[in-house]
């Protein structure tokens, strides 16, 4: 797979062919989110000292943002000419939608709208060199190849948030967040301002927000589900005030970008009870909150509430021009509304069922309020729970049955769903990877969403808005961590967002996004560079195991070594499966002609005599613990020693496990081993007892002691001959 060297003549998306002194050449695919059409023509623009922009009032931003992109970027100075020409064309119905033609003597821009005009020059953008984007394009002249690029949006909604309550990041960073944003053609960024752990937005009328609920005392280290639990003794917070939003408000407006304030309400509430203990239901006084999670705290149903809240809102209103505000409305327990009297009372005045219609209340009371300004309120999908205020829009985001409710309800959706759109999951399985909260989110698995649930009608899929990343930052202590996080997945959300879902191509996307890596170099920005991972595959064929190296991009070598030694450029190139015939170390690397590219691959293959072998199991594993199946318990490879995650490990839920092991033939054993992840926190538990039973009634019980470790190891020696090996592993039973 690592040699192919295709030259497509069906030219797929954006893989463009221009000629130059009669050799053909192929410019590598570029554009992120891929175009709806791009052709390639003859020859090529020069881009020089006599090179000018014309433009009208109706393309100002556009055109001074190409301006001082190549002014900025390069040693070329622009003169007065119509070389390169902004036109109105009130034939393209889409307003985001534009045409970009480069011709050997003009670069034509053509849109109905300055914001589709930003979005051609952001194409244009990516077909000049990264070195633009640092100013360090120190010659005064660069060459565009002639091409004609039609272009529009597939949906209206194209987003990425950004949770600055559990931390805090610098007005520049947002900004350069925002600059992300748009150069990929995305025009939202869902700023979550308020949270248990931090209130980031200045309220004049309410200072001891300011004073009380930004800052907490000290933070958790480490994993939520670290037991025990330490935290580092230091005040944290701060907060963005009314100035530096107006800053950021303005500044996003000149990308073209909406920025959605999020003020949580009733749950994620904790800060602001903090510094006005009124607010909720008991009175007690909490503290800002230190570690993550859910919390009881939740804004009381009195009118005081409401008060308080339309005051924040009006000056929220103040800031942020959108149309849309987000009320949150995500996990919000009701435990303290059912022991509340004024809460209690609320429920009956109004003739509500329990707490979830009070939810609804709560929200369409402020829905009404916020209408009456002109707003539209958008929130998370427990706002469906209780009944969905009139004309919300829902972001759905435990999985996609929120948006399919929401969307036959005919409201409007924004898609968010955990499994393609959280941003705060692991992006590697490898083990190495900067602690995060949990889950598995590869660039591949983004980039396969789609936002259009299959259970809707043509009619219904039209309330979907578009989609979202979402990015929580419990994990994410600084910018550099975030941008990690972000990039590259940014660039595959963009692209669903953005581009037709037949231009859509995965091995295609990746080789723009390697093109891409040197201009997110230019930016500073901090991304994770998981295209020359390996990826490794036992598989098994007629009793015979290989092991299969894989890697995203497909014109690398793979090179690698068995003996336990640093693959190097002197080492095997791997073309086919390797035979695994004896216990090995494996490790590899990608390398391109010259370099080593990545990191080093290592996979240890135990080649004990149950590998190859048949297994049953008597239950079938949780789905979200699936694995590679039950192979995978007998294939020599162990699962990984820190996070359950991989798909070595397998899990369990409820039912007694009886696992099966047929060695084809009676066989002499000495010693049988197993492990157990007993990762507590996150509610995974090892089990209590194990025992296994041989041909000839042979059984043996070991007990496991309880313990805090987190793999427990089951080490048996026997010596006895059998053919099958039955193995019993109880359920643990309720746990905690
Ligand atoms: C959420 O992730 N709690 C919306
Ligand atoms: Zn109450």
């Amino acid at each position: 797979m690592q040699f192919k060297k295709i030259i497509p003549f069906v030219v797929f998306g954006s893989l463009l062919f221009y000629c130059k002194n009669t050799e053909i050449s192929i410019i590598q695919p570029k554009i992120i989110p891929i175009p709806s059409t791009e052709t390639v023509s003859n020859g090529q623009f020069v881009l020089n000292n006599s090179t000018g922009i014309s433009y009208d009032n109706g393309f100002k931003v556009s055109a001074r943002f190409l301006k001082s992109f190549i002014e900025d970027g390069s040693s070329i100075s622009l003169q007065e000419n119509n070389r390169i020409s902004f036109i109105k064309d009130s034939t393209i119905n889409n307003l985001e939608g534009y045409k970009l033609i480069i011709s050997p003597n003009k670069i034509e821009i053509k849109a109905n709208s300055d914001q589709g005009a930003f979005y051609a020059v952001q194409s244009l953008r990516q077909l000049l060199p990264p070195e633009f984007e640092n100013g360090s394009y120190a010659k005064n002249e660069v060459s565009l190849p002639c091409v004609s690029i039609e272009d529009e949006p597939r949906f209206k909604y194209r987003g990425m948030h950004l949770d600055v309550g559990r931390h805090m990041f610098p007005v520049d960073f947002i900004k350069k967040y925002i600059d992300a944003i748009a150069m990929l053609k995305m025009n939202t960024f869902h700023w979550h301002l308020t949270e248990d752990q931090g209130w980031r937005i200045e309220i004049k009328k309410y200072p001891k927000l300011q004073e009380v609920a930004a800052y907490r005392n000290e933070t958790l280290i480490g994993h939520y589900s670290d037991q025990p639990q330490h935290y580092d003794s230091k005040r944290y917070g701060g907060y963005y005030t009314q100035e530096e939003i107006k800053d950021v408000v303005a500044y996003a407006q000149q990308k073209f970008v909406t920025i959605i304030p999020e003020i949580e309400m009733p749950g994620h509430s904790q800060a602001a009870i903090a510094a006005y203990p009124e607010l909720g239901c008991t009175g007690n006084q909490v503290e800002v909150a230190k570690t993550w999670g859910v919390f009881d705290e939740i804004y009381c149903t009195k009118d005081e509430t409401f008060e308080f809240l339309q005051n924040v809102l009006d000056e929220v209103m103040e800031l942020f021009p959108s149309t849309f505000i987000h009320i949150g409305g995500d996990e919000a327990p009701k435990t303290n509304w059912k022991t509340c009297k004024v809460c209690q009372k609320r429920i009956k005045d109004e003739g509500l069922i329990d707490e979830h219609q009070l939810q609804s209340y709560f929200i369409s009371r402020i829905e009404k309020y916020l209408n009456s300004k002109g707003r539209q309120i958008i929130g998370w999908d427990e706002i469906l729970e209780g009944g969905l205020a009139p004309n919300a829009t829902v972001m759905s985001w435990r999985g996609t049955q929120g948006a399919i409710e929401a969307a036959k309800q005919h409201h409007n959706v924004v898609m968010t769903p955990g499994s393609h759109c959280y941003f705060d999951y692991y992006q590697s399985e490898s083990d190495d990877e900067p602690l995060a909260i949990g889950g598995f989110l590869p660039l591949e698995k983004v980039y396969s969403f789609n936002p259009i649930p299959d259970e809707l009608t043509q009619e219904e899929s039209k309330y979907i808005l578009g989609a979202q990343a979402n990015v929580w930052t419990e994990y994410m202590p600084d910018s550099k961590q975030v941008e990690y996080m972000v990039f590259p997945r940014i660039f595959a959300m963009s692209e669903l967002d953005w581009s037709k879902p037949e231009n859509k191509n995965y091995e295609n996307f990746i080789r723009r996004v390697e093109n891409f890596l040197p201009r997110l170099k230019a930016l500073d920005i901090n991304f994770a560079n998981h295209l020359y991972e390996i990826e490794g595959n036992l598989i098994s064929e007629n009793h015979q195991l290989s092991y299969i190296l894989k890697t995203l991009t497909n014109d690398k070598i793979i090179r690698y070594t068995l003996d336990g030694s640093e693959p190097n450029l002197a080492s095997n190139v791997y073309t086919n499966p390797i035979p695994i015939i004896q216990s090995s170390t494996i490790k590899a690397r990608v390398f391109d002609e010259e370099k080593p590219l990545g990191k080093t691959f290592e996979q240890k293959i135990n080649y004990h005599k149950a590998v190859g072998k048949q297994i049953t199991l008597n239950v079938q594993p949780s789905e979200a613990y699936s694995g590679s199946g039950p192979n995978g318990l007998i294939n020599g490879i162990s699962g990984s020693n820190k996070r359950y995650g991989d798909k070595e490990w397998l899990g369990f839920s409820g039912e007694d496990l009886e696992i099966t092991i047929d060695l084809g033939q009676e066989t002499e054993i000495h010693s049988i081993k197993t492990r157990f992840h007993n990762g507590k926190g996150q509610w995974i538990y090892a089990p209590k007892s194990i025992s296994f039973h041989l041909d000839n009634d042979i059984s043996y019980n070991q007990q496991l002691t309880d313990s805090d470790d987190l793999i427990l190891n089951v080490d048996l020696n026997i010596d006895s001959k059998t053919r099958y090996i039955k193995i019993n592993v109880p359920n643990y039973g309720i746990i905690p």
